[in-house]
């Protein structure tokens, strides 16, 4: 009898580990695992061997690197959207793209299901899960972690009793995720929000207080709000976002402390490092204020927020996902240009920015009254019309309730006699 088939979705972590035994021994699959290198998956091909000891029939590689920053992060950025506008949605942004490569390896390797190694408290079961019935309805999605009645001792047990071969990594008090756009690292004793983080939960960036004072200067380029070059050099996707995160990582930047609402009605404390990320928002809105129409520009404020909470949320194949990333392309086409920002102690400033179609006009702006061309005549009847409704709804109404001088205190000073 032949059994059904079940691709996994494999870090190679202990959980996972443990799953590729667990689908075999308690479902009875067939396990084919899926390893993606994100930019933090050194070593697939030896992950993938490590799965392959552990019972799987096959394992397969994929880097999707390139991918994942240019179809998932980039337009995340040109959208400008962040969680909760802070948090860059490192790990909510992977979580459709592996669904995508799971349900595309089922497909191809006949599998009847797919499964990954979530627990039942976060979102990120959510978010595989949904996308994963959005794309493919006919997969059966397994979460043994979800489903087993084990905690990590009880893992490690079962581990040593079917001689599962888990890495003798030392064991981080952290529970992290990490990929090129961002690390997310929670529980242990980040779970107190009163806690400030200790210095062993940071593994990209440098303490800002012990950084460089003076900083590094950085420019970066945009085409149609899509980052194509750092200080002039043009480089593939996914270096122009691990040398960012290298440089900016070195000066501090791109600590963020979190806490958030969870879908799943939990309010939770995490910690991100997102070096790049950080850099790249902060200058491509930098882009947009020179380049977008102050209609286009306060409009897409509220998308921002919009596709923030459908990604966080898993609904990234969504239609609303959808139509708005046809909203954001259109906003797109005059953000190309460069910024320059400071990269010190922490924080990115804007140094400089500017764009062929920058809406920017020096001769308008200017207090020189030499070289300015703005009518100020014509701001008096402006002022009149704008104004007109005001005056009249004041006029008949009031314009306070209560008429009365304000309670400050207030001297007069007068010239005597
Ligand atoms: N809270 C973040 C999110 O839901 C990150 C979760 C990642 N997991 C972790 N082990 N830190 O997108």
């Amino acid at each position: 009898m032949t059994r059904e088939r079940c691709v996994l979705a494999y870090s190679g972590g202990l959980d996972t580990s443990v799953a590729i035994r667990w689908l075999i021994e308690h479902l009875g699959y067939e396990v084919i695992t899926i390893t993606a290198d994100l930019g933090e998956t050194p070593d697939t091909d030896s992950v993938a061997r490590r799965a392959l000891q552990t019972g799987a029939v096959s394992a397969h590689v994929v880097d999707a690197r390139r991918i994942f920053v240019t179809e998932f992060c980039y337009p995340t950025l040109a959208a400008g959207a962040l969680y909760e506008g802070v948090y860059p949605l490192a790990t909510a942004l992977a979580r459709p793209l592996i669904a995508k490569l799971l349900v595309d390896v089922a497909r191809e390797e006949g599998a009847v299901a797919v499964a990954h190694g979530c627990t039942g408290k976060g979102n990120d079961q959510v978010r595989f899960d949904v996308a994963t019935g959005a794309l493919a309805p006919e997969l059966r999605v397994v979460a043994p972690v979800r489903d087993w009645d084990m905690g990590r001792p009880q893992e490690i047990e079962y581990a040593a009793r079917h001689g599962i071969d888990v890495p003798a990594t030392v064991e981080s008090p952290y529970s992290i995720d990490a990929n090129l756009w961002g690390r997310s690292i929670e529980s242990g004793v980040l779970e107190d929000p009163w806690t400030a983080p200790r210095s062993d939960v940071f593994v990209w960036t440098t303490d800002p207080s012990t950084t460089d004072r003076g900083g590094t200067e950085v420019t970066i380029s945009f085409a149609s709000g899509i980052p194509t070059e750092l200080d002039g050099e043009a480089l593939p996707p996914e270096e122009l976002v691990a040398v960012l995160n290298t440089r900016a990582g070195a000066h501090g930047v791109g600590r963020i402390d979190h806490v958030e609402n969870r879908l799943v009605g939990i309010k939770s404390r995490e910690i991100y490092e997102a070096p790049a990320a950080t850099v790249l928002h902060a200058a491509h809105a930098a882009l947009e204020a020179v380049t977008l129409t102050r209609d286009v520009a306060q409009f897409k404020r509220a998308v921002a927020d919009e596709w923030a909470r459908l990604v966080y949320d898993g609904l990234w194949f969504g239609a609303l996902r959808t139509a708005l990333a046809e909203f954001v392309t259109a906003t797109q086409h005059h953000v190309t240009g460069d910024v320059r920002v400071t990269l010190a102690r922490g924080a990115v400033s804007i140094a400089g920015r500017r764009a062929d179609r920058s809406l920017y006009r020096p001769e308008l702006a200017t207090y020189d009254r030499a070289l300015d061309s703005f009518d100020h005549s014509a701001a008096r009847g402006f002022i009149e019309l704008f104004g007109l409704p005001l005056r009249t709804q004041t006029s008949i109404q009031g314009a306070l309730e209560d008429e009365a001088p304000l309670q400050v205190e207030r001297r007069a000073l007068r010239r005597d006699g």
